[in-house]
């Protein structure tokens, strides 16, 4: 990982204006914050989905085992799985014939998650792929021609830059075959105040989230970044729907990455572009949906139309 990394910490950091990759918060470290930034009261998304699966689990049953019939449940990103658990539950509950495949890059996030299936629903089948998403589909592809239902919660498809969620999603409908259906995570636009709370807490863990990633470089690629010299900036735009959030470096300094052997020097307000969270309309969502080849089938929402789980298949 740590080339990888560090080439694409090089990239950004050299890049006018620089930016870092979201896709690097989540070290261990990242994955305990993101899991605290879920429990907050500002970051609404968690819930309204929660609600969306807990209102809907009868009708998530029916239609993703097609009436009866076995299935593959694969979960992208499968993160603590915790939303994911009431389904599982309930379809356990409910004798369904299915196994249960998450995949995440984080091996340490599956362990865990595996350790809290066979504990908590032992009977259900779980087969955690750690990897790649798309290596983890042409794994299972090349073992199995089952029905697949995919699931990608969480909004994470907000995380993408603009044009790498249609690749992104034409990517999934290949490895898919006819009649496996994906279901997708939209979080809607509103009131920019309750969306800008959500990536701005009180408590400042959103902040801690973001400079963490400082703290990975600095202990991955023996980096000098001194955390108290930057703050975190998330705006919100209403016109485009777009979340971003930056580091402002407080002051000119330079700092030192020793894996690099190289120096970055920052202006006194200079931003580092960390992440978006795009927010999505209903015409957005049907436009990717059709541009990437698939038809939807169904959209839930909760109560408050805050998110959207969107149900396509591929026709
Ligand atoms: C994982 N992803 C959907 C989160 C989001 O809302 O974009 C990551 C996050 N960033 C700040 N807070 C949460």
């Amino acid at each position: 990982m740590s080339d990888e990394f560090a080439r694409d910490v090089k990239k950004g950091l050299s890049s006018e204006p620089k930016y870092l990759e979201s896709k690097y918060f989540y070290d261990t470290e990242g994955d305990k914050l993101f899991q605290e930034i879920m429990g907050l009261s500002e970051y609404y998304l968690t819930d309204c989905e929660f609600e969306i699966l807990h209102q809907n689990r009868d009708k998530l049953l029916k239609a993703f085992s097609d009436a009866g019939n076995p299935f593959s449940l694969v979960e992208l990103g499968a993160g603590d799985g915790l939303k994911t658990k009431l389904l599982l539950r309930h379809f356990h509950g409910h004798s369904a014939d299915f196994t249960y495949l998450p995949i995440d890059i984080s091996p340490n996030v599956l362990n865990v998650l595996s350790y809290e299936l066979s504990r908590d629903l032992p009977g259900v089948q779980v087969q955690p792929y750690p990897g790649d998403y798309f290596d983890g589909l042409d794994e299972l592809n090349r073992k199995d021609g089952g029905r697949k239902v995919i699931l990608f919660l969480g909004s994470s498809i907000g995380n993408f830059q603009p044009d790498d969620s249609l690749n992104f999603l034409k990517g999934l409908y290949q490895r898919m075959n006819r009649g496996d259906q994906l279901m997708i995570g939209f979080d809607l636009k509103k009131d920019p105040h309750i969306i800008l709370r959500a990536y701005n807490d009180d408590s400042g863990i959103t902040a801690r989230f973001n400079l963490n990633l400082l703290n990975r470089i600095n202990k991955e690629l023996d980096a000098d970044f001194n955390l108290d010299n930057f703050y975190h900036y998330p705006i919100y735009n209403p016109l485009n729907g777009e979340t971003r959030s930056f580091l402002i470096s407080k002051l000119a300094q330079t700092v030192r990455i020793g894996y690099l052997d190289q120096t970055f020097h920052f202006h006194m307000g200079e931003p580092v572009s960390m992440e978006i969270s795009q927010k999505f309309d209903l015409t957005m969502v049907d436009e990717l949906a059709g541009r990437s080849g698939f038809a939807v089938e169904a959209n839930f929402f909760d109560s408050r139309r805050f998110f959207l789980d969107s149900l396509w298949k591929k026709p």
